[in-house]
């Protein structure tokens, strides 16, 4: 479901209608429709502030200082005069830098939904010491301040470099409901996140963009304005004398927010809460997600299952289409690890029922027998709008423990998929425990394996203060246009919750806070304002969801949000929301997906072969290079509205050939994504990463979003242009082997230059780089089966290589265990390390902690796949331990592509390169080993 947000009663419903036409939506989908800027006051908003005191507290506690307003200004309210400022470097590696009132409590975050340490209360204060020294430093960061006006500045210590700097940017402002800061940039410095957002321009910012930030059911359609997710935090990568050097900037506040970047400074006015700042020192980009993600929570473990394939569809009117679906899937070969119901399977659209006539219980969970012994899982959606109905148990234990958002003292009503309804209050505990229950409920009328928690933004098809109409029906029955507001419906302008001084938008629409939401003048549990609660909607139904998940049968979770916050990545996956099918929005999904690897949330995927009806006429050819570059995704889902085409993979034989091919290869590095889903639950390390990640240096690779990287050493390089055969491709330095067939190489220097790979309709071009070891698997059509096949070691050095070295890593485990913990029964983690010495001597070694789960679970080594070693291979005496001889063979190689490379490497690609294949082992993977043999030189 899609909106904008504009003005009902000022919005043309003809216009409405002509959009609903032409973005060939059936599900509500309008197109932003541009507007002129609203006007701005010309008036200062503030005069700044003054620091008239600071104080150091005793054993590390930080440092408190006491700001007062220089002069008043009217602007968007009366300003603030007393100011708290409280700076702490919280670890070596992260500083916090706290504005607020004085003298009142205000809105933050709760400390019980995102756990971090606390600001001290204002009053009663530990005595301190008067703090003069300019400067005030941690490890690895320093604060700076000035006190009239009052600015401050964070800096890198080790370089002097300086990261935020307040000064010279405009003042401080801090009113009730209208906070700005701006900071200085340097105009070189690279700046990624501030979501969620779909970026036309890639991943890299684009100065002078809108970034307005405030949890909205607008479709990913929407380029440069606020969609589901609410992420003020910002990723700052400079390159410093050749190295490319990164820290993060989150403002930790869940009130609405326009973000200005100009390209040379970035302003933030926000609508509420507090300033409250934290300052991550990096250096490197994966340290900037350890440590931010050491704060907000490290992201969720994920099943195993769940980076198996994904198929969803609106629509699947009953059981028999399911089954039939699945059924596809197996005839035409093509994996498939999930079958997903959207709302089909419910009663009227009522969350945690089942549709007596088209999915009736017996027959479901027959089904859901035949397919959990095959290994293959179910999800279902829910929506958190409870249909008003008395004779619905769910609404009634809701009712009875009063756990709805209210206006006005009653329950408020809303609209959404089945009709009338009302929002449960997650931040209530009787609320999270209600949906506990309701969820473990649900569970035990279907043991469904995940939940989508989907609309949690949250959407409501109508505005304002409404009523169940006395005049017509509502759901209107029969209508195929559901997503129209039904009820009697009044706006809300006359609190100042409703209609806040400052209008946030950027993009230039002017549209009341609460369109098509919950009125932000409706309070929550404890009074709390939807206005200030707003954005962590979903957030907080993820948490509950979570619990509620956990509980049962003490398994791992897997949970689908479209909603989210900052820490929603400790408990859920996420898709990119309604997208459709068309080339841009298959471009448009690499960079939403790399940004949320950077929310610290890498579990995300986008609608494969799109959510919205594509041009039939071109579906096919999109759809097959959707499932190539989405078969990398890290999570991966088809998934389409119910007024689409069908596009469920196997239905085109093309299709069904690149999803085969596509996701063949995915289905073989399982125990890589795998592995990568353990290093991101330990260190927040996303598992698809911009280029920049993996090579910080590499200047030309900052802004490219049309390729990325999973984990550090494997690259996919997708075609993202209809007709294309070909695809054009920058490889940061080394050499590259093509995974499909790795006498393909390429080996670039580092000025960037493109290369033009080829591309036929059914392959991708995946890579992986020089100094990995790659574990792979036979692979298979569901990945319960593909994960106990033999292993492949894919062993890359640098082509035609004399002294080299390369590492990888595997993890294993019990995929049904909540932890994801490295525990002896229940884990194996298995380093590799391979070196190649003088051209000849080649090692390759294994290092096994805790390797009885994986001897219990008789996992091997079968083979490993050598790449670029020089020499010929004939008559190896390849020894495993010294003293087991393995057969092997040695493949010739056609020397490499050369790309930009220097003339040393050029000199070296005269010489050919050979592939050395070990086979016919059976090498407990639970046990530790070393292989070793010479190469023959030939003269
Ligand atoms: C929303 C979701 C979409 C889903 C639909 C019906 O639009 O984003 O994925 O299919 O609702 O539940």
């Amino acid at each position: 479901m899609l909106v904008t947000r504009f003005s009902p009663h000022l919005f043309p419903w003809r216009l409405l209608l002509l959009f609903l036409t032409l973005v060939g939506s059936s599900n509500g989908a309008v197109a932003a429709p541009a507007k002129a800027h609203p006007p701005r006051p010309k008036a200062a908003a503030g005069f700044g502030y003054k620091l008239v005191s600071l104080v150091e507290l005793p054993n590390g506690g930080g440092l408190v200082g006491s700001l007062q307003l220089k002069q008043p200004s009217s602007t968007y309210g009366p300003d603030i005069a007393r100011l708290r400022l409280f700076v702490k470097h919280e670890t070596q590696d992260r500083v916090r830098v706290q504005i607020t009132d004085a003298e009142k409590q205000r809105w933050e975050v709760p400390y019980d939904l995102l756990p971090r340490e606390p600001a001290p209360p204002l009053t009663k204060l530990p005595g301190g010491a008067p703090f003069t020294t300019g400067e005030y430093s941690g490890q690895s960061l320093s604060f700076t301040y000035g006190r009239d006006p009052f600015h401050f500045a964070v800096h890198r210590k080790s370089t002097g470099q300086t990261l935020f700097n307040t000064s010279h940017g405009g003042p401080l402002v801090f009113k009730d409901q209208y906070l700005e800061l701006t900071t200085r940039l340097p105009k070189d410095a690279a700046l990624y996140g501030l979501g969620e957002n779909t970026q036309p321009g890639g991943i890299k910012l684009r100065p002078n963009d809108p970034y307005t930030i405030f949890t909205t059911d607008a479709s990913a359609i929407n380029l440069n304005t606020d969609l589901y997710g609410s992420h003020p935090v910002y990723v700052d990568l400079r390159n410093i004398g050749g190295h490319g050097v990164a820290h993060a900037v989150l403002l930790l506040n869940s009130n609405a927010m326009d973000v200005f970047y100009r390209g040379d400074s970035l302003t933030y006015k926000v609508i509420g809460g507090l300033l409250d700042f934290y300052f991550f020192a990096g250096p490197t980009p994966l340290a900037v997600v350890d440590q931010y993600t050491a704060m907000i929570g490290r992201p969720a473990p994920m099943p195993y299952w769940a980076f198996g394939f994904h198929q969803c569809r609106w629509g699947y009117q009953n059981l028999s289409v399911v089954e039939a679906v699945v059924e596809g899937y197996r005839n035409a070969q093509i994996p498939l690890d999930v079958i997903w119901n959207d709302d089909d399977h419910m009663d009227a659209a009522k969350d945690f029922t089942l549709d007596p006539v088209n999915y009736p219980r017996p027959k479901l969970l027959a089904f859901l027998d035949k397919i959990h012994a095959q290994g293959m899982k179910y999800i279902v959606l829910i929506d958190p709008g409870i249909a008003v109905n008395s004779s619905y148990g769910v609404y009634q234990r809701g009712m009875e423990r009063d756990i709805f958002i209210k206006l006005d003292g009653q329950p408020y009503l809303a609209q959404v998929w089945p009709g009338p309804v009302y929002f449960p209050d997650f931040l209530n505990p009787n609320g999270a425990s209600w949906w506990i229950d309701e969820v473990r409920r649900f569970h035990e009328l279907v043991p469904v394996d995940g939940l989508w928690i989907d609309m949690n933004e949250v959407s409501n098809f109508c505005t304002g203060k409404c009523t169940i109409p006395t005049t017509h029906k509502c759901p209107v029955p029969n209508s195929k246009e559901p997503w129209l507001c039904c009820l009697d419906c009044k706006n809300l302008t006359n609190t100042r919750w409703d209609d806040p001084p400052y209008k946030i938008n950027a993009s230039g629409k002017s549209a009341p806070l609460g369109y098509n939401t919950i009125a932000t003048s409706a309070t929550h549990y404890n009074g709390i304002l939807e206005y200030n609660a707003h954005s962590l909607y979903g957030f907080s139904q993820a948490i509950a969801t979570h619990k509620g998940l956990q509980g049962l049968q003490g398994k791992r979770p897997f949970i689908l949000t479209r909603s989210t916050f900052v820490g929603s990545g400790a408990y859920a996956a996420h898709w990119t929301g309604d997208n459709k099918g068309t080339w841009e929005n298959l471009r448009y999904s690499i960079s939403t997906i790399l940004n949320f690897g950077i929310f610290g949330m890498p579990m995300v995927g986008a609608d494969i072969c799109g959510f919205y009806p594509a041009d039939p006429n071109l579906l096919e050819e999109l759809c097959s290079r959707w499932i190539e570059l989405g078969a990398f995704y890290p999570f991966s889902r088809d998934h389409a509205n119910f007024a689409s085409p069908r596009q469920e993979l196997y239905i085109w034989g093309s299709v069904a050939k690149s999803a085969r091919n596509a996701l063949g290869m995915r289905y073989r590095m399982l125990p890589y994504l795998y592995t990568l889903n353990y290093h991101a639950h330990q260190s927040g390390a996303p598992v698809a990463r911009p280029l920049f990640f993996a090579f910080p240096d590499f200047v030309p690779g900052y802004g490219v979003s049309t390729q990325f990287l999973l984990g550090d050493s494997v690259m996919v390089s997708p075609v993202l242009e209809q007709g294309a055969t070909s695809v054009s491709a920058v490889f940061p330095p080394g050499t590259w082997y093509n995974l499909f067939d790795t006498r393909k190489v390429i080996v670039s220097g580092n000025n960037g230059d493109a290369v033009k790979l080829d591309a036929p309709l059914n392959e991708i071009n995946v890579h992986v780089h020089e100094g990995t070891v790659l574990p792979l698997q036979r692979g298979g059509s569901i990945s319960r089966d593909a994960r106990a096949t033999p292993f492949t070691l894919v062993i890359a050095f640098p082509f035609g290589a004399a002294d080299a070295d390369a590492e990888g890593a595997v993890y294993v485990d019990d995929d049904e265990r909540p932890a994801m913990v490295l525990a002896e029964g229940e884990a194996t983690y298995v380093r590799f390390h391979a070196s190649v010495r003088g051209g000849k001597e080649v090692t390759v070694r294994s290092e096994v902690s805790m390797g009885s789960y994986s001897l219990k679970k008789g996992l091997v080594v079968e083979k490993l796949s050598v790449l670029g070693l020089e020499g010929s291979g004939r008559d190896l005496a390849v020894r495993v331990d010294g003293t087991e001889e393995a057969d092997a063979t040695a493949i010739a190689v056609a020397s490499a592509h050369f790309v930009g490379a220097d003339e040393k490497l050029q000199e070296v690609g005269k010489k050919r390169s050979v592939m050395v294949e070990v086979g016919g082992l059976a090498l407990p993977l639970g046990k530790s080993f070393t292989m070793t043999w010479n190469m023959h030189i030939q003269a």
